[in-house]
C-alpha cells in the first residue's frame, strides 16, 4: 500500500516512503508523510529526522499518472506539505538513493541537508513532460547552487551524478556504504553539534550573484532557443526561477504553483506524459509474457562494417557488450574500422566521452573477416547489403558455423525476415533488430518478430534493446515494417506536391515549423539520394505499375546530385557547410517534371501541405494497426518519436491524429482520394473509427 512508513532510532524519526515501484508521491503517500511528519515535529523525543526511500530508491516524484485527475477529497498538495516541513524546528536529512528525481528531489530540497549514496542520481525532468517542477524547485534549488546552474538542471531534465551534485553543493555528502545508516549519522552530529536547520527557502547568496548580472536570462533564453523549439515549459522554468532571483519566496512559490497548474492541462504537458507511458507500454509484447525467460547478451557479432554496422557496433560495445565485426572485405574492414575509431576520438574531443571509457569501449571491438570468430558469440546482428539472395546465403552459412542457441538476427529494413529465417534450420530464433541512422545516436530499435521467432527470443531482443539504451518496439514483417512503411506515405505525398506547385524548402518549412527536426528533403540530402533511388530500383512494391510515381528524386540522381556528400540534392551547400540554399536547378528540374507530366501548377497552402504530408502516413498507420503488424496504436507512435523525430509534444502521429479527431482525419483522406486518386484511399479502419466517432487509442484487436 503507498504509506510513509515512520519509526524512531535512538532521537531520530526515521520516514521511510514506501510505494512501488518507485515511491511516487501519490495522495497515500502525500497524507501519509503530512501525518507521520507532524507526529515526529511533535513527539519531544525527536530531536531530528531522516527521510528515506524503501525499496530500489528514494523517491522518482510525483505520480504522473494522478496528473489531470482530481485529487481525492482531504488529501494535501505536495507543495505545502514541504514548506511545512522546511520551516519545522527540527533539522530534516534526506537520505537518498538510486533516484530522487521531480518531486522527490524537491522533497530532498525542502530537507534542510542531504546524503547521497554514490551512483544516485538527482534531478528535476519536469520539463520532459511538459511541465515544471511543482513543489517549489524553481524556487529552492536557484537559492542553493549558483543559477545558471540551476537553470540548466531545470531547464534539460537531465539529472545529475550524487558527485556532480555535491560539487555544486546541492549535495551535502556522498556515502559509499548504506545511506540510511550514514544520514543517521549525519543527524546525530547535527545534534550533537547543535546545527539549526539551514533552509533554501532562506539562503541569498547565488540569488545575490545573479541579481548583479543582468545579462543572464536574456543570455540563457537565447541560448536554449533552438535546443526548445515549440516548447512552452522550459521558458515557463526560466520565468519561475527569473521570480526567484527577484522576488520573495512566498511570491515564488504562487509564481510556481500557478504556472504548474496551467501546465499541467496543457496540449503539450499531455502529449508528453502519454509519451511517456507509451515507451514503457512498448516493453508489453502480444503472446510473451514478462517472466518469459531471456538471456543476458554478453559477446554479439555484427556483419558489415559501414555506416550502420559500425554505429550498431558502437551501440553494443558502449553497453558493455563484447563486439565482433565481420565483412569479408579486407579493405572495406579497414576503413570500416578506422571510421569507428575516428568517431569515438571525435566523441572525446567533443568532451561527451572520456578517454578512458573511449579506449575500454575500443577494447571491447574487434574485426575479422573470418566468420569462423563469430563461433560463440550469443547473438550475430546482420547489417550487410540489402539484398534477398546475399542475406540467405549469409543466414546458411551462420546456421552451421555460430553456436546453436545464438539468435541471429537482421538489420533489414525491407526484406521478408520469415524469407531469410526459412535459410536456417533456426527459424524460431531469427528475428529482425532494425537500428536507425546513426546507429549510436538513434534510441528505437524495431525489433521484428518472424512468424516463427520463439518467445525466448523476442524477450532477449527485447531485453537487449534496454540494455543498450535504446526504446525497443516489437513490429510484424510487412514491407517496411511500421516506420518505413509509413515514411513512404508521407515522403510520396511530399514528391508530388512539389510536382504540383510547391518548392522543396515550402514543404520543408511547415515540417520544421510543425516540430519535425528536419523536412523530408532536408532529410533526404542528409541520408544521400543514392539511397533511396537505390531501394527504389530494387523494390517493385515502391513504383506498382499503374499508381502515381514522381520521377523528380530519381532524376536528382541521375544528375549527381546525391544529397549533401555532393555538395547538391534537393538543395545545395557551400563546401563543408551543411545549411541547405534553394538551387534554381532543382527548381528547373520540378517545372520540367511537371510540365512533361501535363500538370499545371497551383498555389498550395500550409495547411494543404501539412495535410498532405502527414495524413496519408496516419492512414497508413492505421492500415498497419487494422493488419496487426503494429500491437496498438501508441507503438507507432513510438516508432515516430524515437525514430523519426516526431514532435515529441505532439504525442506521435496517431496520438496527434486522436487530437485532431478521426472524423476530420477521415473527411480529409476522402477529400484528397476524390481528387487524387490511387495512393490516397482512406483505410477502412480510419472509417470505422471515425464513424463510431472513437479513436485510435480505443482500438484493441
Ligand atoms: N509516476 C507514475 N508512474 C511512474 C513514475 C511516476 N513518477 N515513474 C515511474 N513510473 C512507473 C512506470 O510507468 C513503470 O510502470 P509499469 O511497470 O506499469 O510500466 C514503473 O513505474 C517502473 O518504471 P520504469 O520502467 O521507468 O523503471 P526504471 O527502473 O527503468 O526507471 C525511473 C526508473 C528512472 C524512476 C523512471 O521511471 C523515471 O524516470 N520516472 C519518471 C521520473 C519523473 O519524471 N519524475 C517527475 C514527475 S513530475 C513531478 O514530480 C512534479 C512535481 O513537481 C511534484
Amino acid at each position: 500500500m503507498a504509506t510513509v512508513n515512520y519509526e524512531v532510532r535512538d532521537g531520530i524519526a526515521i520516514l521511510t516512503l514506501d510505494n512501488p515501484p518507485v515511491n511516487g508521491l501519490g495522495a497515500g503517500v502525500r497524507t501519509a508523510f503530512k501525518a507521520n511528519y507532524e507526529k515526529g515535529a511533535a513527539d519531544d523525543a525527536v530531536k531530528a529526522i531522516v527521510i528515506a526511500g524503501a525499496g530500489r530508491m528514494f523517491c522518482a516524484g510525483a505520480d504522473i499518472a494522478e496528473f489531470g485527475k482530481p485529487a481525492p477529497k482531504g488529501t494535501p498538495a505536495l507543495q505545502p506539505v514541504l514548506d511545512q516541513m522546511e520551516a519545522g524546528a527540527k533539522p530534516v536529512v534526506a537520505a537518498i538513493h538510486g533516484v530522487a528525481l521531480g518531486g522527490g528531489a524537491e522533497v530532498a530540497l525542502a530537507c534542510h541537508f542531504r546524503v547521497a549514496q554514490k551512483g544516485s542520481r538527482f534531478g528535476l525532468p519536469e520539463v520532459t513532460l511538459g511541465i515544471i517542477p511543482g513543489a517549489g524547485g524553481t524556487q529552492r534549488l536557484p537559492r542553493l547552487i549558483d543559477v545558471k546552474e540551476a537553470l540548466t538542471i531545470i531547464t534539460s531534465g537531465r539529472p545529475l551524478s550524487a558527485d556532480k551534485a555535491k560539487a555544486l553543493g546541492a549535495i551535502d555528502e556522498v556515502v559509499e556504504d548504506d545511506v540510511l545508516d550514514a544520514a543517521i549519522a549525519f543527524a546525530r552530529k547535527l545534534i550533537a553539534d547543535g546545527t539549526k536547520p539551514r533552509r533554501c527557502s532562506e539562503q541569498t547568496a547565488s540569488i545575490e550573484v545573479a541579481r548583479k548580472n543582468s545579462a543572464l536570462f536574456g543570455d540563457f533564453r537565447k541560448s536554449m532557443a533552438r535546443r526548445n523549439r515549440g516548447l512552452e515549459a522550459p521558458f515557463a522554468a526560466v520565468d519561475c526561477v527569473e521570480v526567484a532571483v527577484n522576488k520573495s519566496f512566498e511570491d515564488g512559490l504562487k509564481i510556481e504553483r500557478e504556472t504548474f497548474k496551467k501546465l499541467v492541462a496543457s496540449d503539450q504537458s499531455k502529449a508528453l506524459r502519454y509519451a511517456f507511458f507509451i515507451e514503457r507500454e512498448a516493453t508489453k509484447i502480444d503472446g510473451v509474457p514478462k517472466d518469459t525467460p531471456a538471456f543476458d547478451v554478453e559477446e554479439a557479432g555484427v556483419i558489415g562494417c559501414g555506416t550502420m554496422g559500425g554505429g550498431i557496433a558502437r551501440s553494443l560495445a558502449s553497453a558493455g557488450i563484447a563486439v565482433t565485426i565481420l565483412d569479408t572485405d579486407e579493405a572495406a574492414l579497414k576503413r570500416g574500422m578506422k571510421t569507428i575509431f575516428d568517431n569515438y576520438d571525435a566523441s572525446v574531443a567533443k568532451g561527451r566521452l572520456s578517454k578512458d571509457d573511449m579506449e575500454e569501449r575500443i577494447g571491447r571491438i574487434n574485426g575479422t573477416t573470418e566468420m569462423h570468430d563469430l563461433e560463440d558469440v550469443d547473438i550475430v546482428i546482420e547489417a550487410a547489403f540489402e539484398d534477398m539472395a546475399v542475406k540467405k546465403d549469409l543466414f546458411g552459412k551462420l546456421d552451421k558455423i555460430v553456436q546453436p542457441d545464438a539468435i541471429l538476427a537482421t538489420n533489414t529494413s525491407t526484406l521478408d525476415i520469415d524469407e531469410i529465417a526459412a535459410a536456417t534450420n533456426r527459424p524460431e530464433q531469427v528475428v529482425g533488430t532494425h537500428f536507425f541512422s546513426p546507429a549510436n545516436v538513434m534510441r528505437l530499435m524495431e525489433n521484428v518478430r518472424g512468424e516463427k521467432s520463439s518467445k525466448k527470443t523476442l524477450a532477449t531482443v527485447m531485453k537487449l534493446s534496454k540494455k543498450m539504451g535504446k526504446v525497443g518496439v516489437m513490429v510484424g514483417v510487412c514491407f517496411g515494417f511500421v516506420g518505413n512503411r509509413m515514411l513512404y506515405a508521407y515522403s510520396r505525398q511530399s514528391n508530388f506536391l512539389i510536382e504540383e506547385g510547391a518548392l522543396p524548402q515550402d514543404v520543408d518549412k511547415v515540417i520544421y515549423g510543425f516540430g519535425f527536426p528536419m523536412g523530408p528533403f532536408a532529410v533526404g540530402d542528409l541520408a544521400g539520394l543514392d539511397i533511396g533511388y537505390a531501394i527504389r530500383k530494387a523494390n517493385p512494391a515502391l513504383r506498382p505499375e499503374g499508381k502515381r510515381y514522381s520521377p523528380i528524386a530519381d532524376r536528382l540522381v541521375e544528375l549527381g546530385r546525391k544529397g549533401q556528400k555532393t555538395n547538391a540534392g534537393w538543395y545545395r551547400y557551400e563546401e563543408g557547410k551543411r545549411t541547405p540554399l534553394p538551387d534554381p536547378v532543382v527548381e528547373q528540374t520540378i517545372l520540367d517534371v511537371s510540365k512533361e507530366l501535363g500538370i499545371e501548377r497551383r498555389k498550395i497552402s500550409e495547411e494543404e501541405i501539412l495535410q498532405r504530408c502527414l495524413y496519408p502516413m496516419i492512414n497508413e498507420g492505421a492500415n498497419i494497426l487494422e493488419e496487426g503488424i503494429a500491437q496498438r496504436a501508441s507503438d507507432i507512435d513510438v516508432i515516430w518519436l524515437y525514430g523519426y523525430g516526431f514532435p515529441r509534444f505532439r504525442g506521435g502521429p496517431m496520438f496527434y491524429a486522436d487530437q485532431i479527431g478521426l472524423k476530420k482525419i477521415y473527411d480529409v483522406m476522402s477529400k484528397l482520394y476524390d481528387t487524387h486518386g490511387d495512393w490516397l484511399e482512406p483505410a477502412p479502419l480510419l472509417k470505422e473509427l471515425a464513424g463510431k466517432g472513437k479513436g485510435f487509442a480505443d482500438y484493441a484487436k
